[in-house]
């Protein structure tokens, strides 16, 4: 081993959440090999499923990840694939390390279900180049021939470095541990220290929808004077319009989150107070809230940052040359987790995890096509939108 080389092994996955058997994984790994260090790195990709709340955020991800590798000898957080915009690829990830850390060997530690779908991942040869492959496998599973032969495989195709380490497997998987937590099997001795009490405290892995509004301001983390702008709204819009505002402040944490673009805490207030001009006795007309709202955002909840006002002036007709900001709460208002009657709904969802400006045409056509169809005035700015966001 070259002194001035560093070997270090990178455990990835979605963490959701961070059990006991990824620890294993990493122990595993630093039993076999003289590692200066495992990175734990959580992947960049968003589930579908976190827009209804079924699955984890990604900061809630890696605030998890941290909170339990802290104190653990060797392990390391790495925000690598979380800070990357967009879906995140493996082969993408190692070249890029290999190209910013040459002086370290990296080592990537997957079990042997991993090994044998490797080939169908993009760019496996990539992969095969850039990183050792550690393949963890229980006894029986290593002499088993059909591992042997993918290994071979590998190696003969690829130039795959495979190397398999003997691995004490806890029978446990994510998938297990959301289901125990949600029907009430999970202590916090099943989990890494601080996991379970986390995933209380943000009331995770549950619909939206089974959350009470107050829930949900603790999943998104809101601040003392936030929720006492949330106090404010209820007295000021219908529960449902109430209940409408927290969803467009979870769906923008999670695009802001999605695409780094944003801070999350402008997102979460932002997304709150949109539509804080749409009162009950308000006589304006649709259009109109959202320049009254970024009016009483300032003048009633003493709101001072302009990028959080513009997001609420512009978050109903749009306007070309929108801020990341913009983007994110006029994309949200659409397809936040309590909107169940608009049509290509699921499809919107998809388009906003992987392009945003895409989304925002889309849904500016989308307006068009629902006021066309009720005979309705169009804005002329959400034509120039449509304009100005199609690729
Ligand atoms: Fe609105
Ligand atoms: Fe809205």
């Amino acid at each position: 081993m070259n002194r001035e080389e560093k070997h270090i092994a990178v455990v990835g996955g979605t963490f959701d959440p961070i059990h006991f058997g990824h620890f294993q994984l990493g122990r595993a790994a630093l039993a076999a090999l003289h590692l200066d260090e495992v990175w734990f790195m959580p992947s960049g990709s968003n589930n579908y499923r976190s827009v209804l709340g079924q699955r984890a955020e990604k900061f809630h991800r890696e605030a998890m990840v941290k909170l339990a590798i802290a104190g653990q000898e060797k392990f390391r957080f790495s925000d690598w694939e979380c800070i990357q915009p967009g879906s995140t690829y493996t082969s993408k990830t190692f070249a890029q390390l290999n190209a910013t850390y040459p002086e370290v060997v990296w080592y990537y530690v997957v079990g042997a279900d991993t090994l044998h779908s490797l080939k169908y991942w993009e760019e496996p040869e990539l992969i095969c180049h850039a990183v050792i492959l550690l393949v963890a496998g229980r006894r029986e599973q290593v002499s088993d021939d059909s591992l042997q032969q993918t290994a071979v495989e590998l190696r003969e195709k690829y130039g795959a470095d495979v190397r398999f380490i003997p691995w004490d497997n806890i029978p446990v998987s994510s998938t297990q541990v959301r289901r125990n937590y949600l029907e009430g099997k999970l202590s916090a001795a099943d989990l890494p220290a601080g996991v379970f009490d986390y995933m209380e405290k943000h009331h995770l892995y549950h619909s939206l929808e089974d959350l009470t509004n107050e829930e949900i301001l603790d999943r998104c983390e809101a601040t003392e004077t936030e929720r006492q702008y949330y106090e404010r709204l209820t007295t000021m819009l219908t529960p449902r319009r109430v209940r409408h505002c927290l969803g467009v402040m979870h769906m923008a944490m999670l695009l802001a989150d999605a695409y780094r673009n944003v801070p999350l805490e402008k997102a979460r207030l932002a997304g709150l107070l949109h539509d804080c001009g749409r009162t009950e006795n308000n006589s304006l007309n649709a259009l109109a809230h959202a320049p009254a709202g970024a009016h009483i955002a300032r003048r009633l909840f003493g709101v001072t940052d302009e990028a959080v006002l513009s997001a609420i002036r512009w978050h109903t007709t749009g306007r070309p040359g929108m801020t990341e900001l913009e983007k994110v709460i006029y994309v949200a208002d659409y397809i936040e987790p309590f909107r169940g009657q608009m049509v290509n709904l699921d499809k919107a969802r998809r388009i906003a995890y992987t392009d945003l400006d895409h989304a925002v045409s889309f849904m500016a056509k989308n307006t068009v096509r629902y006021l066309e169809s009720r005979g309705e005035d169009i804005d002329p700015i959400t034509l120039e939108v449509i304009d100005y966001y199609q690729s």
